[in-house]
Formats: C-alpha cells, structure tokens, sequence
C-alpha cells in the first residue's frame, strides 16, 4: 500500500453539490484529483475500514479508469467488500437497489447524468449512503471540509481487476464481486409491476419507442422491455452505452430527446414513447402525438399507481420539488393523500420516503420515483406507465385528458438562461429579493401579484430547515412563477425560471403552454428586470 502525499489541495473552493461533485472531465484526470475526492469521502464517513459499497457508472469517458483506482483506494483504505457492475456500468437506481438488497454501507456512482460525456465533456462522482440515497448535506459538508485539508491519499499497487466477467475476485485483503448490472433491478421490477399484463399488451400489437440516448439504460430497457415483456426488437434504440453518449446530450426531454420526439409526433408514431439520461434516474413520457410534462406525469402516476401491484395498498403521500407544478397537489387533495412540498433536489425526499410519509415523489426536472429505492428511477416510471396503460387500455391522450377533465390542467413550462454571467445571475435575483415585500397586491404586466416569497424548507422528519431554496411569485388566477439558479452547471450560472397556470376542470386544456402561459411570463420578464440584467429575454432551452 502506497500512501500518496500531496502537497497542494487540488480541491480550493470545489464543493459537492446535491448530486456529488461534477466537473469536466479532464479536471477529474488530473493526478490526484479523483484519488483526493474519493480519500475525502472516506474520511467523512469515518473511514472504510471493515465497509462494503457498490462501485458503478454510466459508461462515460473515464468510467472504467475511475473504477480502477476507486477498487484500489478502498483495499488500501481497509474496505472489506466492493460489488461492481459489469463493465463498470450501473444506473443510479441500480446502485441504489444493489447498496439496500446487499446492506453495504455506501456505494459511488460515477456519472455527471444528464450532461455530455467525453475528454472535453464532464465527469462526477456522488456518494450515496446505507439507505441508497445520496449523502445528505452533513455528509457533503464533511467531505468538503475534508478536502480543504487533505494532504494524502492511499491507494494499493495492484494490477487492474478485470470488469468484464461476472465473479469474485480480490485486491489485497479486499474481496471484489463483479454483478451483472441488470439482475437484482430486473427482479424489483418483476414485484412492483404485473409484468404478464405487460406482456400481453405487447402481445397485442401495442407499440413503444424507447431512446436509451446510448447511454446506461440501453442494457436494462433491451433486457426488461425486449427479452422479458417480449417488445419487438428494435422498440429500443441507442441501447449500446457509449463514452460519449454518441456524441449527444443524455439528457431525456423534447430538446435533447429530438429524434423520437419528431417520431411520436408524426402519422407513424408508436402508442408510446420514453427516454430516460445517462445514468438512468431521469425519465421522458410522451404519447402518440402528445408530450406528458414531468410534473403532469406525477400526477398521473399518482391517481393511477393503485393500477400496479406494488402500489395496490394505495399511497402514503406525494411529494414534489417546489418547482414541480402543482398537478401532484391537486390529486393528493382530491385521494385524501399527504402532500410535501422540497427543495429542487432528489436528497430531500428521502427522510419523507424513509419515514413512511410518501410513496411518491417526482421533480419537474424528469424525475419520478418511489419508496422502492432511494433515487428517481427512469426505467421504473416507465413500466409503471406500461402497468397502468395496460390496466386501462387507453392510449396516453386519452388518459391525460380524462386527468385535466377531473382535477384541471397545471399548464407547465421550464425556461434556461445557460452561461449566464454569474455576477449578472445574481444581480437579477437580489433584485427580486428586494421586491418580495412589496410585489403582492401590485399589477405587474396587466396581471395581479398575490404573493411573493422566499422558499425555506422544514424537515418535517428531521426538523432541519433549508433557506434560500427559490423565489416564489403567485399570481391572480392560480398563475405561480418560480426562480432560482442551477447547482449543477458547470459554466457560469444558469438562471431556471418556473411558469405555471392552473386551468380548472370545466377550462380550456387546448392550449399551447406559451399562450397558457403568457401572462405570468410577461409579469416575469416585468418583475426581473431580465432584459436589463441579461440583454435578453428569450431562454436558451424551453422545456
Ligand atoms: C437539476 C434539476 C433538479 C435535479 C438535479 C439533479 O438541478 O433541476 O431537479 O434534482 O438537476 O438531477 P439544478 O441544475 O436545477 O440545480
Ligand atoms: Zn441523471
């Protein structure tokens, strides 16, 4: 064992974010970057020696080099067992099921989800902890600390373990398993969903489309949807995980997901189309001529879960990023369920999903999942849409229409400002900030303001609170606009500005969401100041 002195903290000023730690690529080359990451996270959690973790990623430049020197770091750091993925490869849920069906005390995944791969794309590493979900903010802040003062690493001399077969093999006194990636997922499923009535809807000449984006559920979605639901081959597509996700952007919504886009908008469309990212934890759902927004896909998967057998008990609660419309809320009112209110972030569902309060959660930024692991599961919603478009035996627009017909439509819409100045981004929102006081009861761009705040979230499980979590307008007519900016861009700032419109039951659903939507964006663009602070108003991607 070799232990590394470093005599200058390669990490000043880099802290984990709410998905781990992401950067470009070549950063996380550089000798020592990576090695003072991981020997950091060791470190805040006590150490490794006598632990187990599952060790997987979604196949992007660097991966299976990542891989090596992480085995080589936990047998120097006295870990007892690493399960990894075959060929290196697991999705997020998939690390998040193996790290709870085997009890290890943690698991990485290497992946920066939806953002490009390659030399000059990105990289990143999160930590998830014993729960399978991602190291809550104590844990990070450790690790942060830990590498502001990190001065060395361990890591063992041993020549590189061989990922491409399934075994058990070791390194030093460290055993290594190597698992097929798609096995204990592929099981979870079969309990949650009536995969023979899957099956028969196949067998019925229902059509799909799935996009892997050659990206990690390319080998989940052949081996569910094809080998076991007997889809037709061909019914998924860029299924083989490349370094650079075909030189794409794995990121599943109607910009990035263009190609089958167009296909579900065209005479041949299939009944059904899905997407999901790089890591395969973010989901798209679109039917035959229609787009099912993440946060309308929510609500449905909440009035229908029942449908499936691993939801057939009925539901604890729904809960929803603060930014995610309110579509889920207005199901929850109407089924008598509970309903929470979190951060933009995956780590805030997890006290409510550990304490038994929700079975449901989702974000308006393509994730949905449940209490069956502990991340947002692309493929999971899916099958669950399957299980439910096989139990009602109508198409996507149908049921989506049924949905605004009972609890009204929460027209959506998502818009970016990317590589934003960062002195400009914050410029504009301390600007809001200033007004927040005085904008209720004003009429800004011809519409009423009602309210205006600040988000602070309450940890109803744990009571710990988070501040500054957006800027939240509301409007006359339940029109709401939020503001915040990106924790996950890797240049500049990125400005996301939420815009939704609640039309009620007896309403007009047929709109397109930009004329929906108008009115509360033209008090947004007022409010902002965005032309001045930006010089422009237009947004780089809408989603
Ligand atoms: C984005 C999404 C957020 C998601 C996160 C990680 O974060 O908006 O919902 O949890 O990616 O996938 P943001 O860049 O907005 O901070
Ligand atoms: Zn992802």
């Amino acid at each position: 064992m070799t232990i590394q002195t470093i005599s200058k903290g390669p990490f000043e000023g880099q802290k984990p974010g709410t998905s781990g730690l992401r950067k470009k690529t070549r950063v996380f080359m550089e000798p020592g970057y990576l090695e003072c990451f991981v020997q950091a996270t060791f470190n805040a959690i006590g150490g490794a020696a006598g632990k187990s973790f599952v060790i997987g990623g979604d196949g992007r430049y660097f991966n299976r080099e990542a891989i090596q020197i992480m085995l080589k770091m936990a047998a120097a750091n006295g870990a007892a067992r690493v399960i990894v993925g075959q060929g290196g490869l697991l999705s997020t849920p998939a690390v998040s099921n193996l790290i709870r069906q085997r009890q290890t005390d943690g698991g990485f995944v290497l992946s920066a989800s939806h953002n490009p791969g390659g030399i000059d794309a990105d990289f990143g590493v999160k930590y998830n902890v014993s729960n399978g979900g991602p190291a809550p903010e104590a844990i990070t802040q450790t690790m942060f600390d830990q590498t502001q003062t990190i001065d060395s690493y361990r890591i063992l001399e041993t020549a590189d373990v061989d990922l491409s077969t399934c075994g058990t093999s070791s390194a030093g006194d460290m055993q290594i398993e190597i698992v097929d990636p798609v096995t204990d997922y592929a099981a979870l499923m079969a309990k949650l969903f009536d995969f023979d009535k899957i099956r028969a809807l196949f067998a019925g000449g229902f059509t799909m489309r799935f996009d892997a984006m050659h990206a990690v559920t390319g080998p989940y979605a052949t081996s569910i949807l094809e080998r076991v639901l007997g889809a037709p081959a061909g019914t998924v597509i860029n299924a083989v995980p490349s370094e650079d996700f075909g030189g794409g952007h794995p990121d599943p919504n109607p910009v990035w997901a263009k190609t089958l886009m167009d296909e579900m908008m065209s005479d041949a469309a299939p009944d059904f189309g899905a997407a999901s990212d790089g890591d395969g934890d973010r989901n798209m759902i679109v039917g035959c001529g229609v787009y099912v927004t993440p946060s309308d896909s929510l609500a449905v998967l909440a009035a229908n879960a029942q449908l499936a057998p691993g939801y057939a008990q009925g539901l604890a609660g729904v809960a929803r990023s603060m930014p995610t419309s309110a579509a889920s809320d207005k199901v929850a009112e109407r089924l008598g369920l509970a309903c929470f209110e979190t951060p933009t972030g995956w780590k805030f569902f997890g006290n409510l999903l550990d304490a038994g309060k929700v079975t449901l959660c989702g974000e308006e930024s393509a994730g949905t999942g449940s209490d069956h692991v502990r991340e947002k599961d692309g493929l999971w919603a899916v099958l669950l849409w399957l299980n439910i478009l096989a139990e009602r035996g109508q198409s996507v627009a149908s049921i989506l229409a049924d949905h605004w017909a009972t609890y009204g439509r929460n027209y959506y819409s998502r818009h970016d400002y990317e590589a934003v100045p960062t002195e400009a981004a914050n410029a504009l929102m301390q600007g809001v900030r200033d007004q927040l006081g005085a904008l209720a009861g004003t009429t800004i761009a011809g519409l009423e303001v009602t309210g205006a705040d600040e988000f602070s979230y309450h940890d109803p499980v744990d009571g710990s609170v988070s501040h500054n979590q957006g800027l939240r307008l509301w409007f006359a007519g339940e029109g709401r606009a939020v503001l915040r900016l990106s924790g996950t861009g890797t240049e500049g700032a990125t400005l996301r500005v939420y815009l939704e419109q609640y039309a009620a039951p007896e309403a007009d659903h047929g709109l397109t969401p930009d004329v929906a939507l108008r009115a509360v964006r033209d008090a947004v663009v007022e409010i902002t100041g965005m032309q001045a602070y930006l010089g422009r108003i237009e947004p780089d991607v809408k989603t």
